[in-house]
């Protein structure tokens, strides 16, 4: 346990990230078809089991774990899994426990993930714009999500906003999201869109490489690499003459997978060693099966058949790299 995990390509494992449910009060236009089938309840972990699957990643070196979804925060109970996974967190076994979420549901749950012991979080806001926002998400609650950093903020987490940058739709909301940042005091990530799962529109037609998107933002400062990093594929800059810091995450235009330290664990109970791979092990059926010994084998497998590299591509009326939607997988 304590030589950690290692892939074939010599990466360590240590990064965990979790997707608690496939369900989610938003149907982001990138993210979920409008009428997006959720998958039926006997086939999604219980919350009891997340934490003992947890617990044995934990045991085989996995060092931060975050929980994401669909919406992690329309799952029913999910407060105690916050707690039994942040004891980890309060006795030294995990660095870090963290959290991606949608913002809507935010103000009711900010203290009790604080207590927890989740320290920063990261929520996605693509658009300030009511328009935009409602466009994006269709027909999300703006204010509700405005009011859920608020009130995350005044409970002592550290924000980050996620924005995937979308052409034609909202890259003129770029600066007025850095602009929200530095007066609100938290941090800034762009992400570029990828291929997964079906979904109304043609990625091509709204693939924007970052590159371009941060265009406003260098005519107006100096952007300086930080070497600080959080575990996550993001590179962090600082911004001359603001507090915020920029992440980018370009899956597309800049290949990151060189540094993978991950695994996935789906709501289903599959593990997938890459996101822009369908090869997954069935961690549910071996651990109802098997007990903890199932989960161990299982995970060696999956260790050995980790892909370098994920195959995303995004071009004109091309299908999915993988039809499996980001909301199972997690992000
Ligand atoms: P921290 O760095 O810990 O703040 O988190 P993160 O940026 O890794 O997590 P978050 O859930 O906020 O995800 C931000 C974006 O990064 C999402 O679009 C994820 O799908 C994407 N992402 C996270 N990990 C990977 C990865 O291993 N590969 C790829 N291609 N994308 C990833
Ligand atoms: N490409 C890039 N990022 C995505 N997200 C959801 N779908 C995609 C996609 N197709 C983002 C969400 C959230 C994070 C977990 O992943 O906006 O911030
Ligand atoms: Fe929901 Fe997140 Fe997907 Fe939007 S991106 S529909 S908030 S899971």
């Amino acid at each position: 346990a304590a030589a950690g995990m290692r892939d074939s390509h010599g990466r360590q494992i240590d990064y965990l990230r979790i997707s608690v449910t496939d369900r989610c009060d938003l149907r982001c236009r990138y993210c979920m078809s409008e009428t997006m089938q959720f998958l039926p309840r006997r086939e999604i972990l219980t919350l009891e089991e997340i934490a003992i699957i947890a617990e044995r990643f934990i045991a085989r070196g996995v060092r931060r774990i975050r929980l994401s979804g669909g919406e992690p925060l329309v799952r029913r109970d999910f407060a105690d899994l916050a707690r039994a996974l942040g004891r980890h967190v309060k006795s030294g076994r995990l660095d870090e426990l963290t959290l991606t979420t949608n913002g809507t549901q935010l103000a009711r749950h900010a203290d009790m993930l604080f207590d927890a012991g989740i320290r920063r979080i990261n929520v996605s806001l693509d658009a300030l714009d009511p328009a935009i926002f409602a466009d994006i998400t269709r027909g999300g609650d703006l204010p509700a999500l405005l009011a859920g950093l608020e009130a995350a903020r005044a409970a002592g987490l550290k924000l980050k906003i996620n924005m995937v940058a979308l052409r034609g739709v909202n890259e003129d909301q770029v600066l007025p999201l850095l602009d929200f940042c530095e007066t609100h005091g938290h941090d800034l990530t762009l992400i570029e869109t990828m291929p997964l799962g079906d979904v109304a529109d043609d990625r091509a037609d709204h693939f924007l490489p970052l590159i371009e998107a941060i265009a406003p933002i260098r005519a107006r400062h100096d952007l300086v690499p930080l070497s600080e990093r959080t575990g996550g594929p993001a590179r962090y800059f600082a911004l001359s003459g603001l507090r915020t810091r920029l992440g980018l995450i370009t899956p597309l235009s800049e290949n990151f997978c060189a540094g993978c330290n991950r695994m996935r664990l789906t709501c289903q109970g599959r593990i997938y060693m890459c996101l822009g791979h369908e090869d997954h092990v069935d961690l549910k059926a071996a651990f109802r099966a098997d007990g903890v010994a199932g989960i161990d084998a299982l995970l060696d497998q999956a260790l050995a058949a980790k892909p370098a590299a994920h195959d995303f591509s995004v071009s004109r009326g091309a299908s999915p790299s993988t039809r499996r939607h980001m909301s199972v997988t997690g992000g």
